[in-house]
């Protein structure tokens, strides 16, 4: 089976980290969010994906191409101006002729995608959209329903009162080609605001998946920073970790014998923790990272090939790749990118 990865959105409420980089390659402990999720939908059976792209598509190509060995056929389409969810379905047609699955790229989750197409096909639906039951809508699809789990009204974003419901677009969706002639060519659409209520309108049969198991959007830093201390607690299989003592070490890991590592922690590849530098809890260190003499951090995510330098002290933080933290230097609920303290605040 095959499906589609909506990947184009400008990643704004993400910045600074997506000033680089799209963000579904914003690293999850130390791999690309995007890589994540297609190699779990090839343990539920997808052997085909469609990254469609806009902003630095380039990034996405060049991360992939080389990786011929995820075992998953990867295809590339891009626009030359974003389409809009609806409209970058529409401009992928041709790669579908049988039941696929869309997908936001921004979502970490356990959904389980073979179940998610089974129950799609017991109910003959033509559109089926995985759901999550959440307390604040307001920055969500809002989805409700008859007693048969039939969606009737589809809203984006509702402004307050204009919904009841708590069920929630999670961003999962299973479709029938034929669903794909609704959406008009070369138009910008968006499917949450214009295909969803359309195929209401007409009829169409669209399913409610729920689902209440772990599911996140990484819309914002915060969260960005909350998925990582979800993950080392152990409250998403998103990620399959072995740990020992809560401790995740990659390969050729070197830990300095008087050195600290308090867990939950993970290490990354060949990366170096120096003498008597004390690293954790809840924290990430990606790859080719150096973390220096009696240097601290704690609560943070750090990037590939950071260089920590001896005395700092980082706390909170989220440190993007290539980044040195010169020496004495704090760092504490921000976010350090392109050698520089970034405005953005974190919350504690
Ligand atoms: N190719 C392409 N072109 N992709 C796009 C475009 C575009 O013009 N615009 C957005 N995307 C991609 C984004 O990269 C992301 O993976 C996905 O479509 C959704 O866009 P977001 O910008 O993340 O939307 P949102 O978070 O405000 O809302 C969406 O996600 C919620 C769940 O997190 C909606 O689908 C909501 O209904 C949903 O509840
Ligand atoms: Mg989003």
């Amino acid at each position: 089976m095959k499906a589609l990865l909506l990947a184009g959105g400008l990643g704004t409420r993400l910045r600074p980290l997506t000033d680089d980089l799209p963000k579904p390659m914003v690293p999850i402990m130390g791999r690309p969010l995007l890589e994540r999720i297609i190699l779990n939908l090839k343990k539920s059976g997808i052997d085909e994906v469609v990254i469609s792209t806009y902003y630095k598509s380039q990034y996405i190509e060049d991360y992939f191409k080389p990786k011929e060995d995820l075992g998953v056929k990867i295809h590339y389409i891009t626009e030359e101006s974003p389409l809009g969810t609806g409209g970058a379905i529409k401009n992928a047609e041709k790669f579908f002729d049988d039941t696929f699955l869309i997908l936001n790229s921004d979502i970490v989750s356990d959904i389980d995608y073979a179940d998610l197409i089974k129950y799609h096909k017991r109910r003959r639906a033509q559109v089926t959209i995985a759901s999550i039951e959440v307390r604040d809508t307001s920055q969500y699809g809002v989805i409700e329903f008859d007693e048969k789990g039939f969606i009737t009204v589809f809203k984006e974003k509702p402004k307050p009162g204009e919904s009841n419901s708590k069920y929630i677009n999670a961003g999962v969706y299973v479709f029938e080609p034929e669903v794909l002639k609704e959406i008009p060519e070369n138009t910008v659409v968006s499917v949450e605001r214009e295909t969803y209520p359309k195929l209401l309108e007409k009829g169409y049969r669209m399913a409610i998946y729920k689902f209440n198991g772990y599911w996140i959007d990484i819309g914002t830093i915060d969260k960005y920073k909350k998925v990582h201390e979800d993950i080392l607690k152990g409250k998403s299989r998103f990620v399959s970790t072995t740990s020992s003592r809560g401790i995740i070490l990659g390969d050729n890991v070197k830990i300095h014998p008087t050195a600290r590592v308090i867990g939950p922690a993970y290490i990354g590849n060949n990366t170096e923790i120096d003498a008597y530098a004390t690293v954790g809890p809840y924290t990430v260190i990606g790859n080719n990272c150096r973390i220096g003499q009696e240097s601290k951090v704690s609560q943070s995510v750090l990037w590939d090939n950071v260089k920590v330098r001896r005395f700092a002290r980082l706390d909170n933080a989220v440190v993007t790749s290539e980044c040195i933290v010169e020496v004495n230097m704090e760092v504490k609920n921000t976010v350090f990118t392109a050698n520089r303290l970034a405005s953005t605040t974190l919350t504690t």
